[in-house]
């Protein structure tokens, strides 16, 4: 039994804010972020709702299916509209759902951690299962803090994950979390986000090496045979880095950051969805996703397109 990835969709907040814009009013520079992040702009506005209901409305369609195929939503995301409701049902109303639905919170690893739960729920019954990463990061950034505002953006990725009981895209799944790490990337309630910078890079890219390679291992499949790694778009150096390590070429890898900024659970899907549209998703191909953040969290999944 397995899962297929039918359909993919995002959803973006218009407005552009550029590393230029917030020289402004900020003591940094567009050189220092592009420079040591890889960030050239990013996008801001919109909510984890209204983003979720774009990204999920376009999945479905993307998919070729009607909101009644839909058995489950989960939604990954680190900043739902409030801390109760969860922010799931609100999507799910709005698309006009009629199933299950909840938040799943493993900050930039948030997406993956909902695909495996997604696999799970599949497992259980579950025919078609629609997975959001949305966030609204901006809300919770202290935009006089240069540490953290040139770093985060807003925006939402889908997909519609389906049972398919003739064979998988999925190969192997690692997740991991260390919560004695927690102090190290926070928002607190009715804060702002606060990190560690330069202790969440090193462990960043230990987390990703590690679990990428297990889960390489798990597929058995080489860092040769993989055609297309999708990280999770924090900084274009810890992507250098981990990639680097595995072995694996920069040319071989999705980076969206320059345009997006870190968008926590949505990057992932977000880069998937560039990739495509780039004509860089194949059948038969096979990919690396992998994501690390706060908590900490990581997850690293080998996958093979079936289409
Ligand atoms: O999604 C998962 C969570 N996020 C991450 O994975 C991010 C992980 N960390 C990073 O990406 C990097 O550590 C940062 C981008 C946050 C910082 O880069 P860095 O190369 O580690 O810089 P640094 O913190 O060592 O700072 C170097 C210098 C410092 O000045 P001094 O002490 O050398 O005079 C900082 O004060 O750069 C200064 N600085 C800035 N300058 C201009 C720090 N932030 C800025 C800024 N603009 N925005």
């Amino acid at each position: 039994m397995g899962v297929r990835f039918k359909g993919w969709g995002i959803g973006l907040p218009d407005r552009i804010v550029t590393n230029e814009e917030l020289s402004q009013t900020l003591d940094t520079s567009d050189e220092w972020i592009a420079e040591r992040t890889g960030i050239r702009e990013r996008r801001v506005g919109g909510s984890a709702v209204s983003l979720g209901v774009i990204a999920g409305r376009n999945a479905i369609q993307d998919a070729g299916l009607l909101v009644g195929d839909i058995d489950f939503l989960v939604l990954a995301t680190t900043t739902p509209d409030r801390l109760c409701p969860a922010s799931a049902p609100m999507i799910a109303n709005e698309l006009g759902l009629n199933c299950a639905s909840m938040d799943v919170n493993a900050a930039c690893s948030g997406f993956m951690y909902a695909v495996r739960t997604a696999q799970g729920l599949l497992e259980t019954g579950n025919r078609r299962i629609l997975v959001i990463g949305s966030e609204n990061l901006s809300r919770w950034v202290d935009w006089s803090d240069r540490n953290m505002a040139v770093l985060l953006g807003d925006g939402a990725g889908a997909a519609v994950l389906e049972y398919d009981e003739t064979g998988t895209d999925v190969l192997s799944f690692v997740l991991g979390s260390d919560g004695s790490a927690a102090d190290l990337l926070t928002c607190e309630h009715g804060g702002y986000f606060q990190m560690d910078g330069k202790e969440v890079f090193r462990r960043a890219v230990r987390v990703v090496v590690d679990s990428a390679e297990q889960a390489m291992k798990i597929a058995d499949v080489s860092p040769d045979d993989i055609n297309l790694v999708i990280p999770h778009q924090a900084n274009v150096r810890i992507i250098k880095a981990a990639t680097q390590r595995l072995g694996i070429p920069m040319e071989r890898t999705v980076v969206t950051l320059d345009r997006y900024g870190n968008t926590s659970s949505s990057s992932i899907p977000l880069a998937f969805f560039d990739a495509r549209q780039n004509g860089r998703i194949k059948s038969g191909e096979y990919a690396l996703m992998t994501g690390f953040g706060a908590g900490m969290t990581w997850a690293s999944a080998v996958v093979r397109w079936s289409r």
